[in-house]
């Protein structure tokens, strides 16, 4: 596989980065997952005003620009008009292990496309389970930073427990999933927690309140009390490589009719069509 690594494109099994590369050392970097539809970049311009906004909050300036970005998208994308997603990883660089910023920067940049592995029918037909778990990461999770250890550990917990997912509950509150954005359905409105730095500012949330909102369904950024879970009527995860799906099972309880709920039928149908549209370039 060709991977784009600080200006080369070089076979995956060239691309080596420094023992010293601080994203390896501390973690100390930022990425993005872009998802791709017959092979258009999707919310090309909200993944990278997100990257720009974890970079500034993190001390780091933009080692590309946004159209010399897109142009190494385009390249890693070549010969490839069907869907994938596009990796793409951002560190502070190599530089002697010191906590401290180095005196100059130089970046390590790294990004690969990769097929789209989506979630087979059957999860979107009979939904997936999730559990909750304690929220042990940082205070700053709308920086989207490579240190994912407390999100590993959530949701391997979720696995171990055979579940698909981990929903994060801080203070008594819902925060997100250990990789997705959660909704709730309760009494025909749709509620998700509101943007803050307790969650990632999800893309794909962003476009499921849209498209929402457009249909004319009730929509709410509220807190979600955690208790409030256990009479949700429908529950859903979203990100950009899950897409949207139905959460039926909450810690071995059936979520509301233990079947995928009418909104989530239609939304994921708004969903597929805004998709189908892009893919025809029909939408920005
Ligand atoms: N993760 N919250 C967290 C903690 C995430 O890691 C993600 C996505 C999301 C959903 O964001 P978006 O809709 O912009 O994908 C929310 C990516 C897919 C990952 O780490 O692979």
């Amino acid at each position: 596989m060709i991977v784009y690594l600080n200006g080369d494109y070089l076979d995956d099994s060239d691309a080596h980065i420094s023992i010293y590369d601080r994203g390896f050392m501390f973690g100390d970097g930022v990425y993005e997952v872009i998802p791709v539809y017959g092979g258009r970049l999707f919310r090309l311009g909200q993944h990278l005003n997100r990257l720009r906004h974890s970079l500034e909050a993190i001390g780091m300036y933009p080692p590309l620009t946004d159209a010399r970005l897109t142009d190494v998208f385009g390249q890693l994308l070549q010969g490839r008009n069907g869907d994938a997603s596009v990796y793409l990883q951002i560190t502070r660089g190599a530089a002697p292990r010191n906590h401290v910023f180095p005196d100059s920067q130089s970046p390590t940049v790294l990004a690969y496309a990769q097929d789209m592995h989506y979630p087979d029918a059957a999860q979107r037909e009979t939904g997936v389970h999730a559990v909750t778990l304690a929220d042990q990461r940082w205070q700053r999770c709308d920086i989207k930073s490579v240190s994912l250890l407390a999100n590993v550990l959530a949701r391997q917990y979720a696995a171990e427990h055979g579940a698909m997912e981990s929903f994060l509950i801080r203070d008594g509150y819902l925060t997100e999933g250990a990789a997705s954005t959660l909704f709730m359905v309760r009494e025909g409105r749709l509620i998700t927690p509101p943007k803050s730095h307790a969650i990632l500012p999800g893309i794909t949330r962003e476009l499921v309140i849209e498209l929402a909102a457009l249909s004319e369904v009730d929509v709410e950024e509220a807190e979600i009390p955690e208790h409030e879970l256990d009479t949700a009527d429908e529950i859903w995860l979203a990100s950009s490589t899950k897409e949207i799906l139905p959460v039926t099972r909450l810690n071995d309880q059936p979520v509301g009719s233990g079947r995928p709920g009418n909104l989530y039928h239609q939304v994921v149908r708004q969903y597929d069509d805004f998709k189908q549209r892009f893919r025809a370039g029909l939408t920005a």
